[in-house]
């Protein structure tokens, strides 16, 4: 079962200028003897080191980052439109979703001052861990020091990611809650509201919808409320929104996106049974 939408990011990967093996020739064939310094290529392997070095830039500019508030300012100053102003396309130039996108195309300028940042530490990952099933002495194999779950068991849907996944989300109407904490690392002090665009046939609450930062490094927790509408919904689809943590108008104000994935009806799985996907 999906715990963590996938992929997060998307990045130049289309016809890249890239250095190139000196092994075989620019088209792989075993009869072209040519040997070339840089080659055109596409993929993943083209868009992730795009990532890296847009990473590495940012811990540079904040070397007070933790690789997961890096990740976080990569993830939600992206934009969802192509080159053309238009909603992002798949291959078959269809409508693409965050199931192809993520949370959309890196802007590394963006990256760079994102206002808010959902940072994940060890506890968070240990807590993830104890909520998908694996008892203390699995998770004291890989971790030192004192490692118990937490007492009062925590749900997958609430480790402090960038995007929010809720798969299984009662069709009687039944609410369920996740929760997340951002911290302000922008202007102090600073005043957030947010902005949902509901997926179809969900409605979802913010709680408190406005948080205020009265100094930078500041931490604030939020409850995300999410109900499916009777006789409005998609039994057992995918349908994605988004939420939106905004500082204002303005040349300087941050727009903090996150992509939202629910569906709607479907029956939890056992709760060991399926890795982070
Ligand atoms: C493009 O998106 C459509 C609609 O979501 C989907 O049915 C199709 O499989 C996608 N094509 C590719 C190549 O991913
Ligand atoms: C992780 O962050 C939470 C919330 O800020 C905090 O309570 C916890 O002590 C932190 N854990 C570590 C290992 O820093
Ligand atoms: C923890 O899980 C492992 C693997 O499933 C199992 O072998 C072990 O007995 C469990 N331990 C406890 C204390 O439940």
């Amino acid at each position: 079962m999906l715990r963590v939408s996938q992929p997060d990011i998307t990045a130049p990967g289309v016809s890249i200028l890239a250095a190139f093996t000196g092994l075989a020739g620019p088209t792989g064939l075993t009869f072209d003897s040519r040997r070339v310094l840089f080659n055109s290529e596409s993929g993943t392997s083209m868009s992730c080191p795009h990532v890296a070095g847009i990473a590495g830039l940012l811990k540079a500019l904040h070397p007070d980052w933790s690789p997961a508030a890096i990740k976080s300012a990569i993830m939600t100053t992206t934009r969802v439109q192509d080159n053309t102003r238009r909603p992002m396309s798949n291959s078959s130039f269809l409508r693409a979703t965050p199931f192809a996108y993520g949370a959309g195309h890196v802007q590394p300028n963006r990256a760079a001052d994102p206002g808010l940042v959902y940072d994940t530490n060890a506890t968070d990952y240990l807590h993830f861990l104890c909520a998908l099933g694996y008892n203390s002495t699995v998770i004291g194999t890989f971790m030192d020091g004192p490692n118990a779950c937490p007492a009062r068991p925590r749900k997958p849907e609430d480790l402090n990611y960038p995007s929010v996944t809720v798969p299984h989300l009662s069709a009687s109407g039944e609410p369920r809650t996740v929760t997340r904490r951002v911290r302000n690392v922008g202007a102090e002090p600073a005043a957030y509201d947010v902005r949902v665009r509901e997926p179809r046939g969900v409605s979802v609450s913010v709680r408190p919808s406005r948080l205020e930062f009265a100094a930078a490094g500041e931490e604030k927790e939020f409850a995300v409320t999410f109900r499916a509408r009777a006789g409005r919904f998609l039994p057992g689809e995918y349908v994605f929104g988004q939420m939106v943590w905004s500082d204002g108008a303005g040349r300087r104000r941050h727009r903090v996106r996150s992509p939202v994935v629910v569906r709607v009806g479907a029956h939890r799985t056992s709760k060991t049974s399926v890795p982070v996907a």
